[in-house]
Order: C-alpha cells, then structure tokens, then sequence
C-alpha cells in the first residue's frame, strides 16, 4: 500500500495554551516554537492575536523567526480578529489564517443568537476576506461533530467557494467515538468535489478518544491532523502529538501513512513544555511519561534484561526518550536485584543474593522506591563490604550506570537510580524463576 504524507498541526501554543496553568510569555512561546520546527511539525498555529498584546507579539514573533513550517494564527468569523491575525502573521514565509464559527444549533441559538442563514453567510464572507489577504485559509466549523449533517456540508461547500484550503473538522467537546467520526469525514469527503481541499481533525478528550478518533479519521481520509504536545488543551485536553506520531510508526503496518516528525524529539519537546509551563507530565503518559520505559515487576524485568522486546513495543531512543529503566520495588525480583548490586559493585552468589532479596522485599514494602544508598546500606548490614567487587571487573556496568545518572540530571523527571538494561546476561540469569 502506498504510503500517503500526514500533515501534523501543532496547537500547542494556541489550544494547548488555553489550558489552566498552561498561558506563555512571548519569550517562551518562542522557545517552544524553536523546539516544534526541530521536531519537524508542519503547521504551527502560534496563537489567537485579537485576544491580547503578548499573543499577538508571539505570533509576529514565531511568523518572523521560524521559516520551515507553515505558522497559523487563529480568528472568529469576523473582519477586525481576521485583520488582527493577517497584522501579526504577514511577516511569516508561510502564513496561514485559520477562521473558526460555531455550526451547531445549540451553539447558534444559544452562544451566538444567529439563525443558520446568518451563520452562513458569515463563513463565507470571513472566509473571502481572509482570502484576500492571505493564500492559504483554513475553516473550522465550530461544535462540527454536533451539527447537523447537510447544514454542516452547505457551510462547507460554501467556505470552499469562498477560498478555504483546508476543512478542519473540530469534535470541539470530545463527543464523537471513533467509528461515528470516521463516518462523518467520510462523508464529507464524498460531498466535498475539489481534490486540492485538505480534510483536517481537530480532536478534544473528554471522553479519552481523541487519538482514538484521530487516528480513524485518518483512515477515512483526513490528511491534516491538529494535536498538541503532552496532550495539553480546553478540559481535557487535544489530541496527543506524541501518540499519534508513534502509533504511525509502530503500527505502520496497519497505518500506511507517514509524518516529518523526528520522533526523537518527542521526548525533548514534551520535557521542554513541561518545564515551561510547570505542569508536570501524568506519570503514566504514554510515550512521554516516566514510566512509559519503566518496569516494576519481576517478571517484566527478566523478560527486558533477556530482551527488551518482550515487554517494549518501541525503544525509548526512537522516541529520545533516553533509556529503559528498571525501578526496584517490592515486585522486582532477584534478576534485577542481582543485576543492580553488581553495578554498584557487589556481586553475590545465589544464596547470598537469596538472602538480601528477602531484606529488600521487607524495605520495598514499606518505602516503596529502594535507592542505591538503601541497598548498598542493606548489603553492609548483610555481607559486610567484604563482597565488592574490583573495580575493572563491574567497569562496563558502571560506566553506564554513571552516563544514565548523568543523563537524569538533563530530564529532571528520571527518578536518579534507574537501571540501564545490559545485552551481558549470565546464564544462571535464564533461570525464570530469577525473574519471580
Ligand atoms: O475545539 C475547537 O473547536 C477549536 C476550534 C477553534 C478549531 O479549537
Ligand atoms: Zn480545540
């Protein structure tokens, strides 16, 4: 199957920012924006520039320095916030307006006070003006996913008409599941003659599927998706960007699309914003979380010292996130117990091993993290010093221990002992119940 390109909008700085706790100053909107361009995004929509002074300085900022990607700035239906965004935006290589208007009925009646007739004559005629200032424009109808299908379409057709390059479909409060979306964009794409015009998602988490219904629009035809990194947005969020890269590429097999991101950066740029707005990443986070490459369990840890494959569906590298780590806990077992005393230079035979694996289960019980002082003190309290090992014979161990300790001081999210996985494995190690 041919393989067809993924235009990955990021929102970050405009949706993302919207979340609580989550607002940039213009200084940090542009380091942000640095970050996004090496990462490879396509689309970078900087901000909304009506809503204030430092939004409209951050977009003319982004749109003056960062010159690979498309930069889009965000307005309402309406002359002054399209004139706004076109002031902030006209400096960029590639600018892009991107207007929005609320299609639904509820959202009609009761935020707007429009009927439908007035709603789309208001697409339109936004739609002509932003034209006339900017080559590429892009449409959202507002609340898409709850309006009513044929009225949805006419706004559409006629945003088309009036110059839109692109549709962006936003499921605005997370309603949509996955096979109703991907029914809709469908749709659309039937009634939508005009090949060049680009269908787009924009999808919010209130019910968890974000990704989920993403990623079926793309498979009914969406070629521009609108996410944000960490997942950051209105409530419960946008579409993560790190989780839509990485399910292209693990399951290439079932998705035949491609993105430019440099997966390797994904890790970086989720570090980078959470640094900046100090929102710290859900531990759980997939992809980007601590515990993303972490293993608690012995059994999982002996199945990742024999082969990392057992229990990762990617490497850590391929999305920079910098290694694999084996936390001790009160469900690691001896493989990893015995492993971790070696690389701080204690090496021991079964029974000796035997033996500080009861102490470390009673610790792991009740601290739950053991740390290399917790245990090099309750190897003293068992064996006494007498066991270290010299120094040239644990060198390669050490010396990795050491670069990731190193490392975890760059990504002050590592927890400071985590236990790189080594391709050395003895083989009394393939006993599985070493792994229990
Ligand atoms: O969620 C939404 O509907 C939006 C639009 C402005 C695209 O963010
Ligand atoms: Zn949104």
């Amino acid at each position: 199957m041919e393989s067809a390109r993924i235009t990955m909008f990021d929102t970050t700085l405009r949706d993302g920012e919207q979340s609580p706790g989550c607002s940039m100053n213009v200084q940090e909107k542009l380091r942000l924006a640095h970050q996004l361009d090496r990462l490879g995004v396509d689309v970078i929509e900087a901000g909304f520039p009506i809503a204030s002074e430092g939004d409209f300085a951050a977009v003319q900022a982004i749109a003056a320095t960062i010159r690979r990607p498309t930069i889009a700035a965000l307005a309402r239906a309406c002359r002054p916030d399209i004139e706004r965004a076109w002031q902030a935006l006209k400096g960029a290589e590639k600018p892009r307006i991107h207007v929005f208007l609320a299609t639904s009925d509820i959202h009609l009646r009761y935020k707007l006070k429009i009927s439908r007739e007035e709603c789309l004559q208001q697409a339109e005629d936004a739609v002509r003006f932003a034209k006339s200032l900017c080559a590429d424009v892009e449409f959202s109808p507002e609340d898409a996913t709850r309006t009513e299908p044929e009225f949805l379409c006419q706004v559409l057709e006629a945003v088309v008409e009036a110059g839109a390059s692109t549709l962006n479909i936003p499921d605005t409060v997370g309603y949509t599941i996955p096979t109703e979306f991907a029914a809709l964009i469908s749709m659309i794409r039937q009634r939508i003659k005009n090949e060049k015009v680009m269908i787009s998602t924009h999808c919010h988490n209130d019910l968890g599927l974000a990704v989920a219904n993403s990623l079926a629009a793309v498979e009914a035809g969406a070629r521009q998706i609108e996410c944000t990194i960490n997942g950051i947005g209105e409530r419960a969020g946008n579409a993560s960007l790190e989780e839509i890269a990485a399910a292209l590429r693990v399951r290439a097999d079932r998705y035949p699309y491609h993105t430019g991101i440099v997966t390797e950066q994904l890790f970086p740029a989720s570090q980078m914003l959470s640094d900046i707005t100090k929102v710290p990443v859900q531990p759980n986070k997939a992809i980007t979380g601590r515990n993303a490459f972490a293993h608690e369990a012995g059994i999982h840890q002996d199945g990742m010292l024999k082969n990392p494959l057992t229990y990762e569906i990617m490497t850590p590298q391929s999305v920079g996130v910098p290694d694999s780590k084996l936390v001790l806990g009160k469900h690691s077992g001896r493989h990893a117990l015995g492993l971790r005393c070696e690389q701080l230079g204690h090496q021991f035979d079964r029974r000796e091993l035997d033996e500080i694996y009861r102490k470390f289960v009673v610790l792991a019980d009740k601290i739950k993290h053991v740390q290399d002082h917790h245990l090099l003190e309750l190897i003293e309290h068992t064996h006494g010093s007498s066991r270290r090992i010299p120094p040239a014979h644990v060198d390669a161990r050490a010396t990795a221990a050491a670069a990731v300790g190193a490392r975890s001081t760059n990504f002050p999210e590592l927890p400071s002992t985590p236990l790189p996985l080594s391709s050395e494995h003895q083989p009394d190690q393939e006993d599985y119940l070493w792994g229990v």
